[in-house]
C-alpha cells in the first residue's frame, strides 16, 4: 500500500469512528493497573464498550486473573498480541516502562490504528519518536474520579493525530467526566493539578473530618461532611461559573464564624502550601523520565 492510500484509509477510518462511537471497535489497554484499569471500569459503567470489544495486558498473570474475575474481560501478557487485533491502543503502562513497552509495539502499530497514552511526562513528540511513520498519537491526563464519570481529562494530538482522533478520544473520555483540549506545554501543570490533584483533595478531606473528629462527630459523619461540603463547593465553581472568591465571601458572614475559620486557614500557610504542592507536583512531573 502507498503512503497516499495508507492515509486515506486511516482518514475513512477516522470518519467512520466519529460517525459511530468506540461500538465495534477494539480496545486495547497496555499495561491495565490503577488508571487504566480505572478508565475501563468507567467505560464500562456507562456501555461506551462491551467487555468482548476489550483485551488488556500486564506485566503478571495474576493482574490479568484479577481483571478477568473483575471485569470480565480477557487479558494477555503479550503486548504485541493485543496491539495485533486492535482499532484503539490505550497506553497505560507507568511512565518508566513507556520505553520496554514502545520497543515492543512501536513498529508494528499501523496508522489505521491510534494510540492513545496517558502517560505522565512523556511526549507525543517523544511517542511519534518511537512509532511507525503516520500513526496517529493522542495524549490524554485523566485522573482517577474517571472511574465514577466524575473525571477531568486534558487532551492534545500529535502531529500525524487529526481532529478526527481528537474527537475519537474526547468521545472516549467524555462519558468518564469533563474533558478539555489543551496546549501540551501546559501537560506537566494538568498532571499536578488534575491528575494528582484528586489525592490533595483528600489529603484535605482527611484533614477535615480529623476536625469534625475533634470537635465531636463520629468518623463517618465527619468524612460524610467534608465530603458533601467539597463537592457542592466544587459543583458551585463548576456550574455557576462564579469565581471562588465571590462564592467563599458570601458565605463569610461579617463576625461570623467562618471568617475565624479563614483566619487559622490563613495563619496556617495553607494558601501557599497549596500553590508550592501544584508547583512542585509539576516539577515532578517535567523530570520523570528523560524526554528525548
Ligand atoms: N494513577 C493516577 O491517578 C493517574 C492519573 C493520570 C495518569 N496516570 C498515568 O497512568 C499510568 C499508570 O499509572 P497507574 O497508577 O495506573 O500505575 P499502575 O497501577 O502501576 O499500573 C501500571 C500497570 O502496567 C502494567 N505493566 C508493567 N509493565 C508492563 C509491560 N511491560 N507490559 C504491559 N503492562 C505492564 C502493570 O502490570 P502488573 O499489575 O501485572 O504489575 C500495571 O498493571 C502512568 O503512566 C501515569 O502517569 C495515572
Amino acid at each position: 500500500m502507498t503512503p497516499s492510500q495508507d492515509a486515506a484509509e486511516a482518514s475513512n477510518l477516522g470518519e467512520s469512528l466519529i460517525g459511530e462511537s468506540l461500538k465495534g471497535q477494539r480496545l486495547a489497554i497496555l499495561g491495565a493497573g490503577k488508571m487504566g484499569a480505572s478508565l475501563l471500569q468507567g467505560l464500562l459503567r456507562v456501555g461506551a464498550v462491551e467487555t468482548s470489544q476489550v483485551i488488556v495486558t500486564a506485566a503478571h498473570a495474576k493482574r490479568l486473573d484479577e481483571l478477568k474475575r473483575d471485569l470480565g474481560v480477557e487479558g494477555t501478557l503479550d503486548n504485541r498480541a493485543a496491539v495485533e487485533t486492535a482499532d484503539v491502543v490505550l497506553l497505560c503502562v507507568k511512565p518508566q516502562m513507556a520505553e520496554a513497552v514502545l520497543e515492543e509495539i512501536g513498529a508494528m502499530l499501523r496508522p489505521q490504528q491510534l494510540l492513545i497514552s496517558i502517560l505522565a511526562s512523556i511526549s507525543t513528540r517523544h511517542l511519534e519518536a518511537r512509532v511507525a511513520d503516520g500513526v496517529p498519537v493522542v495524549r490524554s491526563m485523566p485522573n482517577t474520579p474517571s472511574l465514577i464519570g466524575a473525571g477531568m481529562s486534558a487532551l492534545c494530538a500529535g502531529t500525524a493525530a487529526h481532529e478526527e482522533h481528537l474527537a475519537l478520544t474526547e468521545r472516549m473520555f467524555a462519558p468518564l467526566g469533563r474533558t478539555t483540549r489543551i496546549d501540551e506545554r501546559h501537560f506537566d501543570a494538568v498532571t499536578a493539578l488534575s491528575a494528582s490533584g484528586p489525592a490533595f483533595i483528600y489529603v484535605m478531606l482527611e484533614a477535615m473530618a480529623d476536625g469534625g473528629v475533634k470537635v465531636g462527630l463520629p468518623r463517618r459523619t465527619a468524612i460524610e461532611l467534608a465530603a458533601q461540603a467539597a463537592l457542592g463547593a466544587s459543583r458551585m465553581v463548576l456550574e455557576t461559573g462564579r469565581h471562588p472568591a465571590l462564592l467563599k465571601d458570601e458565605v463569610t458572614t461579617p463576625a461570623g464564624c467562618t471568617v475565624d475559620g479563614i483566619l487559622q486557614l490563613e495563619e496556617g500557610g495553607v494558601r501557599v502550601a497549596l500553590i508550592k504542592t501544584i508547583v512542585e507536583a509539576t516539577a515532578r512531573a517535567r523530570e520523570l523520565v528523560d524526554d528525548e
